[in-house]
């Protein structure tokens, strides 16, 4: 949308709070911190986001607010008895969301944290405040981690990772990350540990750390079908535990990640984690048994997502149109209506009833996806993934006991 449809009237309360809930959600800290480019970025999609809500501001419009907003919050703080008039108009109702904008400290990489309070996160200023993480295996799930790891505050010196090969090397070392072929060093050089090889491989490469791994130690296992029963009994008794199901798009820091805290990982351990992953796309903690789900859900999911592209494109080019064309619409249609859903927070239905014109195309074209069973075959499909990867994890934990 051009400028010129941007709309001129003030800011109404619900606007301002929908934008500063999007900057709290966009980790707004990154703003003040002077990197004009990261700041336009952020910008740019807290303005994607607004005009999905159905608010057409111009960029630099939410920049002026912000400025706004925040003279108002630098006012409040030096004189907190001054006029309200001489501050924001409504300034009351934005209060709190700026306090928590400026003020909230993420949980800082390398401090544990406490959410005890009031879902307040406090670091503990006796911990190092260098937290230093480990890859146990450089794949491309490791890369994508990493990389979203790095998208916040860590640094790259702070991660090294190690292989048994350097074939996957290159791309951490052109990140500024340290290798190294000795997991035994990896972990006695690690405060928290990504375990991601191969799940048939967890076996032994636990068992060869296991002597070095410490309380102090929190092991992250991303290996699919792998439980905390049979991660805890290859580790040290009281080992600190977590596992962690990423999926592919987090290769772009577009994930879906769900993880489970072992017996000894305490709710500040997965709030360490949720903040160094927050850069790879959605983080949620759930029970272990959500973790099969979510593998048919999202890991699966995205091949499902894929075959209805690949249909959807097809059908163009049985209308005529060119297969190069068609998969391209068919990918953005994907992206585009991915990202409103999550975006708008609005439910699918509500969405897809927006877009049936009474008697249009959209609604002659659901009546022939209903009859071909398409909801009853999704649902089916994220049934069966889910059965199958119950299976495969049970067949794993077998293994790992008799290896
Ligand atoms: N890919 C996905 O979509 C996805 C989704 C969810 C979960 N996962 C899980 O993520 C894990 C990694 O998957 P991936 O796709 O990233 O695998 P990958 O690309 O095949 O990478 C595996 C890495 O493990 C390394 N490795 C092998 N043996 C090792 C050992 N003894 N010690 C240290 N490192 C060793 C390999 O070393 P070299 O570089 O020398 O070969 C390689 O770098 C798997 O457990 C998988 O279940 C993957």
């Amino acid at each position: 949308m051009g400028d010129t449809n941007v709309k001129k009237q003030n800011w109404d309360v619900k606007e301002t709070e929908l934008f500063l809930e999007i900057l709290k959600e966009l980790d707004m800290k990154k703003c003040l911190d002077g990197r004009k480019v990261r700041n336009n970025k952020l910008f740019k999609v807290a303005h994607r986001r607004m005009t999905a809500a159905g608010y057409h501001r111009s960029v630099d419009q939410l920049k002026i607010r912000w400025k706004v907003l925040k003279s108002a919050y630098y006012k409040c703080k030096r004189q907190p008895q001054s006029n309200p008039s001489c501050r924001i108009q409504g300034w009351w109702r934005y209060e709190k969301t700026m306090i928590a904008i400026m003020e909230s400290r993420r949980p800082l990489v390398g401090s544990v944290v406490h959410t005890d309070r009031n879902d307040e996160i406090k670091t503990d200023p006796e911990m190092d405040s260098q937290l230093r993480i480990g890859f146990i295996g450089a794949g491309n799930m490791a890369y994508g981690i990493a990389k979203g790891i790095l998208c916040g505050d860590v640094l790259p010196i702070h991660i090294k990772v190690s292989a048994p090969s350097s074939r996957n090397f290159g791309r951490f070392q052109e990140l500024g990350i340290a290798v190294t072929h000795s997991n035994s060093e990896l972990v006695c050089g690690s405060d928290l540990i990504f375990v991601a090889v191969k799940p048939h491989l967890i076996p032994d490469v636990l068992r060869e750390i296991a002597h070095h791994v410490t309380q102090k130690h929190i092991i992250v296992s991303i290996a699919a079908g792998v439980t905390l029963a049979t991660l805890e009994e290859l580790l040290p008794e009281n080992s600190v535990i977590i596992r962690l199901m990423p999926n592919l798009p987090c290769l772009l820091q577009e994930g879906a990640v769900l993880f489970s805290r072992g017996s000894q990982a305490k709710p500040e351990d997965g709030a360490l984690l949720r903040s160094l992953l927050e850069h790879c796309g959605l983080v949620e903690e759930g029970p272990e048994s959500w973790i099969d789900v979510h593998t048919g859900l999202s890991g699966s999911g995205v091949a499902f997502v894929y075959l209805f592209a690949e249909a959807l494109a097809e059908g163009a080019v049985k209308m005529g149109m060119p297969s190069a064309l068609a998969h391209s619409i068919a990918s953005q249609t994907i992206l585009g209506a991915g990202r409103l859903l999550r975006d708008s927070g609005k439910h699918p239905a509500q969405l897809r009833s927006e877009v049936c014109t009474p008697g249009g195309t959209t609604i002659y074209g659901l009546h022939t996806l209903e009859q071909g069973g398409v909801r009853a075959a999704a649902m089916s499909a994220v049934e069966t993934a889910t059965e199958r990867a119950r299976e495969l994890g049970q067949k794993s934990a077998a293994a790992g006991c008799r290896n």
